[in-house]
């Protein structure tokens, strides 16, 4: 099922990893109620991959409110508090299905390992959760200045393995992500749902389903 070119692996993190996906939506629902709103799981979708600030900027353009700068970051961190709590109570295998047994028989098989995340909170949940040493580089968003669809945090992680980027695989659970692989000249693999993902060689539900 993996070209014989591909010699490493580059894996976003929230979703595709961990299911952190879904404390994004629960710490974001939690912000934008605060402040008097909502947004739908769907619009939920375009928020996936997304740097922290970039998403908060969507939050308030979909309900028509304005904030300044010094607000914008207020409300950043106010809504990462709320996400780390959630972080704080994961544990060593709080992986998504087939992702640890997937890095395990990556390592086993010779694959460079990498993480390519938007974010700043990856050591953290890597650490928690008990893989942070089935990487050989971590690229997350400490680390890159623009966001997914922009290629950079991929380009950096197959710079960071010594690999090129048509030798590299990339594992996405976002439509940014993907976009971001490709924009990079490399190929992706969807995770979820394929009613969401466009453009990737192929999608499936998780890591258990990619043969190796
Ligand atoms: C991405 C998530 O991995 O990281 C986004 O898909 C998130 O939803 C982004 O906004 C930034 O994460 P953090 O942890 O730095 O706020
Ligand atoms: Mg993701």
């Amino acid at each position: 099922m993996i070209p014989t070119e591909i010699k490493g692996f580059l894996f976003d993190l929230d979703g595709v990893l961990v299911d952190t996906a879904v404390f994004h939506f629960q710490a974001w629902r939690r912000l934008a109620n605060s402040l008097g709103f909502d947004f739908t799981e769907k619009e939920n979708e375009q928020l996936k991959g997304v740097s922290r600030v970039r998403s908060l900027q969507l939050i308030l353009q979909w309900a028509g409110v304005e904030k300044s700068e010094a607000e914008q970051e207020e409300l950043a961190s106010q809504k990462n508090t709320w996400y780390l709590e959630l972080v704080h109570q994961m544990k060593k295998g709080d992986t998504l299905p087939g992702a640890e047994e997937f890095l395990q028989r990556s390592r086993d098989l010779g694959y460079l390992i990498a993480l390519g995340s938007a974010s700043k909170n990856a050591r953290l949940i890597l650490e928690k959760t008990g893989i942070l040493s089935y990487f050989d580089a971590i690229i997350d968003g400490n680390e890159v200045s623009k966001s997914k669809p922009d290629p950079e945090v991929f380009l950096k992680g197959a710079e960071a393995l010594g690999l090129s980027p048509q030798q590299c695989l990339v594992f996405e659970d976002a439509q940014a992500g993907i976009d971001a692989a490709l924009a990079g000249g490399m190929r992706a693999i969807g995770i979820g749902d394929l009613a969401h993902l466009h453009g990737g060689l192929t999608v499936v539900e998780s890591l258990r389903e990619v043969l190796l």
